[in-house]
C-alpha cells in the first residue's frame, strides 16, 4: 500500500535531561520501535522526518538528532504541517530545574542529594492540539500495570487518534527486538500478536494506508 504524497513525522528514542556536564536523567528506550516505524513509512513512499533522542541506531532517513524534550518539541513544531505524526519516543516527563555548570561534587557529611525537577511539555498533546494538527496523530502508551485502562485514558487525555499500548514492566519491550501491542482507537481495541518490531511497524503502516484510502 502506498503512502506517496504524505508527510510523516516520527519521534523515537529517549530524551535526556542534563543535571550537570556529566550526568542526565534518561530512560531505557532503545529507539528500535520508532526507527522501525519511520523506515516502514518511508518504504511505503511517505516523506518521513525522524526526530530522535540519543540512540545507538543508524539510519539513512531524514534525521534530526536531539537530546532534551524541549529540543524534541521544537524540532516537531518546525516540521509541521504534516499529514501523520507518530510519537514513539519515551519522553522524559521531568527535567532538573537547574543545570549545574560544573560536575556536582560530593560533600563531606552529606549523604543525600536532592534534585528539584519540573514537568516537561507533553509533545504528543501539543501536536494533537496544534493549529497545524496532522490529520492522523498516533501515540504510544508505555505501561507497567492496568495497560488497557491506562492507555484508553491516554487516548482522550492526549487528544490523539490512536494509541499503541505496550507493557514495559520487567524489562519487556524497551531494548527488546519484539513487541506486543494493542491498537486503541475511538472505535475499539485490537490485540496484535507478539512480533518483531519491524513487523509491528508494517502492520501499523497497513492500518495507516487503510485510513487514508478510506478518505478519513
Ligand atoms: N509523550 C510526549 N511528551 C511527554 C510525555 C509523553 O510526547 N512529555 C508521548 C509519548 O511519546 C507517547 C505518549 O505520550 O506517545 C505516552 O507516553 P507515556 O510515557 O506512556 O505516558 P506519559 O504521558 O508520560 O504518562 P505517565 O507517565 O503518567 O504514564
Amino acid at each position: 500500500m502506498s503512502l506517496k504524497g504524505l508527510k510523516a513525522l516520527v519521534t523515537a528514542g529517549p530524551t535526556h535531561e542534563p543535571i550537570d556536564p556529566v550526568r542526565f536523567i534518561g530512560n531505557r528506550s532503545s529507539g528500535k520501535q520508532g526507527y522501525a516505524i519511520a523506515e516502514a513509512l518511508a518504504e511505503a513512499g511517505a516523506d518521513v522526518t525522524l526526530i530522535s533522542g540519543p540512540t545507538a541506531l543508524q539510519t539513512n532517513l531524514n534525521l534530526t538528532r536531539v537530546e532534551t524534550t524541549q529540543e524534541m518539541l521544537a524540532a516537531c513544531e518546525q516540521n509541521l504541517p504534516a499529514d501523520i505524526a507518530i510519537c514513539a519516543a519515551a519522553v522524559s516527563d521531568w527535567a532538573p530545574v537547574t543545570f549545574a555548570d560544573h560536575k556536582i561534587k560530593k560533600r563531606e557529611g552529606e549523604d543525600t542529594l536532592t534534585l528539584t525537577l519540573k514537568k516537561n511539555p507533553d509533545i504528543l498533546r501539543t501536536i494533537s492540539r496544534h493549529k497545524n494538527r496532522p490529520k492522523l496523530v498516533i501515540g504510544f502508551a508505555a505501561e507497567t500495570q492496568d495497560v488497557l485502562e491506562n492507555a484508553q485514558a491516554k487516548l482522550s487525555s492526549k487528544g490523539c487518534d490512536w494509541i499503541l499500548a505496550n507493557d514495559v514492566s520487567g524489562g519487556k519491550t524497551f531494548s527488546a527486538d519484539e513487541n506486543h501491542v494493542y491498537l486503541i482507537t475511538k472505535s475499539g481495541t485490537e490485540e496484535w500478536p507478539r512480533a518483531h518490531k519491524t513487523e509491528i511497524a508494517r502492520q501499523l503502516i497497513d492500518k495507516i494506508a487503510e485510513y487514508f484510502k478510506n478518505g478519513q
